[in-house]
């Protein structure tokens, strides 16, 4: 599958601090380059103690600039022409040093110089802290953090786990691609800002005995791509998921659930407090009517055992009758007929959309391609990675509210 180019087109100003994560800013120039974006480093003295200039310079294929007193550029402006043509600057890793520096509008290195002198209305600053946690928790630093969230600088993470120095705590900077993702969601136009969705995302597993249960070949990827679009988007996500192998996207807040009847006690109760519920889980229809506690044994006379089944709840039609009911999203997954089934399940469900994609063939896979079917008609969002196609879904249901907005 090809690269998806999330910062195509955009110019960041990397600079590094001093700091052990500059072994880090490594890895992170790579990812930025892969995204799409091109990268001008800066780089403080101490971070030269860390990584070589002539690293960072190979990784961004672009001069790096380490000194106020570089006479490379004609007017000998360095700290201001930096950032004229910058989308953001990210300071990956910022010591604390240096956001005592950037807190109190200090300019004694071109680090510092350049970020005093940015554009502060259309060059956004972002911060990836690195330090040991009692640098970290000291009441100066935090002291330091609440001036430069209130001069409008935006703080990734720090992390929290095992330190350089062999202390564990908060003060880790967070991985390179966590970096990316952070800032391909900061640059990320906020269509979804003051909204609150509701996501079911995998399988559901219903027991039969301690060890064995009924479940489907869902994965997962096409919620949890919903739920990082929609953070990206600047709404506040809750994803409630079956048992999947799938990392919780950032910012956005998981709970864990096994059975039909579980989720539908995660959803049904809550759904009101949001405005939008999608519904990409693939949700057992039938679970068995009683559950053994112990495991069921072969019982010698070779005959099978018999399971009789009950309904499970449909928690998207449930949903779709509340009286303050959110916007309702279903999915459809269809071998055949894939139009007419999803028609005929906007009807059943009561829903104004319903996204139908071919299946089982796409479960697991990390594309896929989607047709939108509302009361009006429909419309096919083509071949895509699961994420570019959740991007485009989040668009499409932004649309839809602001055109439903009296
Ligand atoms: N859904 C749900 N709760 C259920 C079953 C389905 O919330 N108990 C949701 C799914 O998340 C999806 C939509 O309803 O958004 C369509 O599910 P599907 O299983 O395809 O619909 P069915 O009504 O079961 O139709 P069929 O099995 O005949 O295709």
């Amino acid at each position: 599958m090809t690269q998806r180019m999330d910062l195509q087109g955009r110019h960041i100003v990397l600079g590094l601090s001093g700091g052990i994560a500059c072994y880090k800013a490594a890895e992170l120039t790579r990812g930025l380059i892969k995204a799409g974006a091109t990268v001008q480093v800066v780089m403080s003295e101490a971070a030269e103690q860390f990584i070589t200039a002539v690293t960072m310079q190979a990784l961004s294929s672009s001069n790096v600039y380490t000194s106020q007193w570089d006479a490379r550029e004609p007017n000998a402006m360095a700290h201001i022409n930096l950032t004229r043509h910058a989308d953001a600057v990210l300071i990956a890793p910022a010591s604390a040093d240096l956001m005592a520096k950037l807190a109190q509008g200090r300019a004694d290195d071109l680090l510092s110089l350049m970020c005093l002198a940015r554009p502060i209305e259309r060059c956004p600053l972002l911060l990836a802290p690195a330090m040991n946690r009692e640098m970290w928790a000291h009441p100066a630093t935090q002291r330091n953090v609440a001036l430069l969230r209130a001069d409008g600088t935006t703080l990734l993470g720090p992390g929290n786990g095992d330190q350089a120095c062999g202390e564990i705590g908060d003060g880790r900077m967070l991985e390179a691609y966590e970096l990316v993702e952070e800032l391909v969601a900061f640059l990320a136009p906020k269509v979804l800002a003051g909204q609150r969705l509701l996501i079911t995302a995998g399988p559901t597993f219903e027991p039969i005995d301690p060890v064995r249960g009924i479940t489907n070949l869902s994965s997962g990827k096409m919620g949890f791509a919903i739920a990082r679009a929609a953070h990206e988007a600047g709404a506040e996500v809750t994803l409630v998921a079956g048992p999947v192998h799938l990392p919780t996207p950032r910012g956005v807040r998981r709970v864990d659930v096994q059975t039909a009847q579980q989720m539908y006690e995660a959803v049904v109760p809550n759904a009101a407090n949001y405005s939008v519920f999608v519904a990409t889980a693939a949700v057992a229809d039938w679970r068995p009517a009683s559950l053994s506690d112990q495991k069921i044994k072969k019982n010698g006379n070779k005959v099978a055992p018999t399971f009789e089944l009950t309904e499970n709840p449909d928690i998207l039609a449930a949903v779709a009758q509340l009286p303050d009911r959110p916007y309702c999203v279903g999915f459809a997954a269809e071998s055949h007929d894939l139009l007419k089934h999803a028609r005929e399940k906007l009807t059943r469900k009561n829903v104004p959309l319903i996204v139908g994609n071919l299946g089982p063939a796409t479960f697991g896979r990390d594309d896929n391609a989607l047709v939108l079917v509302d009361a009006k008609g429909h419309r096919d969002i083509p071949q895509a990675d699961k994420l570019t196609l959740a991007r485009a879904l989040v668009s499409e249901i932004a649309q839809r509210l602001n055109a439903s907005k009296p």
